[in-house]
């Protein structure tokens, strides 16, 4: 898109997509919190005011229970796109209390510590025998051979979803995904679009399927659970699948890639992991901190008299918030541009959100990652890259386009 100006950050130049964290810390350093007229957004950068902004209950991820769109001049939905805002009109991702609570309530139930902790040592010999081929190869495209397909069996196991359209699963999130991005071209929106069509009339069939012939699933769970007596309707359940199954894997899939890529770069780092220096579970840590597959949510602002940081911010007003940014935060990481897996608070970087919107697949994204690294540990203690590797184009949702490794 043509924007006519120099905006202070500029999601679809190459030069930034190149190398996002020189302009982000200059940013978080000389402008902290500042607007950009055009994109009509305020940007967050620091650790402590995107972490405040997460836990502030006068914003919300959306406005629309509180406010009407032409009271703050803010477009209705575009109709083109009904199939696409239908899937997200009873995601998480899109609600606030007191819905959101209704819903994140029944899907919590799924991913209590015990039912997430009992998931720890499936998806220790899932990733085993998804990496065997490929170590005994000695060359693979890490997201294609491997990530992919081993994320994608998690989520549908969890969620009893057949894996026989795991390539339409795959497709169909990669074509939604791009929605949140800035600058939506059209022919990207008509694909969102067509995808969020088909994903839906897929899971109103496994609805049905389920209704008819209950599992020990969480798609069953779903459909015959009831809050204070009432049931979920079929819409609600459908959003809630597809924000299952998209978020539970396009973040874990692009923190492997990230992080491996910064692996091969610092082959001492590697190193220390293959050699047990450090677990498994606090690489992924500095893995989610140092490249953050997710790099901005927003927020609307709710109330009258919020303040970021030293700014005050109207109601109505959106807010992003750049985790890449915080993460990289002086004030809170130590040389925070390198990368280093000893770091003792990497946890405490923001890749997972936090408040009432928190990743609530964070304990299973723990579990999947440290799976990997231990079983990439174990067959692939010299590893290097087959070529460099291309960034997807994308910002909000930050990956590879693939990551070539080969076994030295
Ligand atoms: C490394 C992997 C992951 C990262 C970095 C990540 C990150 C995030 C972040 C930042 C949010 C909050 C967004 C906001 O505040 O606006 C979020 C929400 C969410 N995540 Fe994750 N996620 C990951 C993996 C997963 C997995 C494996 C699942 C599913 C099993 C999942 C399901 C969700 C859902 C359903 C929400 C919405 C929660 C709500 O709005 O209440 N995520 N995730």
């Amino acid at each position: 898109m043509e924007l006519g100006y120099t905006p202070a950050l500029d999601p679809g130049n190459p030069a930034f997509l190149a190398d996002p964290y020189p302009t982000l810390s200059r940013l978080r350093e000389t402008t902290p919190v500042f607007y950009d007229e055009v994109r009509e957004r305020w940007f967050v950068t620091r650790h402590e005011d995107v972490r405040a902004c997460l836990r502030d209950k006068r914003l919300g991820r959306n406005f629309r229970h509180v406010m009407a769109p032409a009271e703050i001049g803010v477009p209705p939905l575009d109709p083109r796109w009904q199939a696409f805002w239908d899937t997200e009109r009873w995601s998480l991702l899109w609600l606030e209390p007191p819905d959101h609570t209704r819903i994140r309530k029944l899907v919590a139930a799924a991913f209590t510590p015990r039912s997430v902790e009992a998931l720890r040592e499936p998806v220790r010999s899932l990733a085993g025998e998804f990496l065997a081929p490929l170590t005994a190869a000695g060359e693979m495209e890490l997201l294609y051979d491997y990530a992919q397909p081993f994320s994608i069996a998690v989520i549908c196991r969890m969620l009893g979803v057949p894996l026989d359209r795991h390539r339409d699963l795959l497709d169909w999130s990669h074509r939604m995904v791009k929605m949140y991005e800035f600058d939506v071209p059209l022919e990207a929106a008509v694909a969102a679009n067509d995808a969020a069509a088909e994903f839906r009339d897929y899971v109103h069939g496994l609805i049905r399927e389920r209704r008819a012939h209950p599992q020990d699933d969480m798609v069953t769970a779903l459909v015959g659970a009831r809050v204070d007596g009432a049931r979920l309707s079929d819409d609600e359940i459908v959003s809630t699948v597809i924000v299952l199954l998209n978020a539970g894997h396009e973040a874990t899939v692009n923190t492997l890639g990230n992080g491996m890529l910064a692996f091969a770069r610092h082959p001492d780092m590697w190193r220390r992991v293959v050699g047990g220096d450090v677990t498994a579970a606090a690489a992924v840590e500095e893995m989610i901190r140092f490249d953050p597959p997710l790099q901005l949510f927003e927020r609307w602002v709710l109330a009258d008299d919020v303040t970021v940081g030293d700014q005050s911010i109207p109601r109505g007003a959106k807010i992003a918030l750049l985790f890449g940014a915080a993460n990289r935060d002086p004030r809170m990481f130590d040389d925070p541009d390198a990368f280093d897996v000893s770091r003792p608070n990497a946890d405490q970087h923001i890749g997972f959100g936090g408040g009432i919107h928190v990743c609530i697949g964070a304990p299973l994204a723990r579990i999947e990652l440290a799976a990997s690294v231990e079983a990439l540990r174990s067959g692939w203690g010299e590893l290097e890259l087959v070529e460099e590797p291309r960034r997807t184009g994308a910002f909000v949702i930050w990956g590879l386009e693939g990551l070539k490794l080969r076994r030295r």
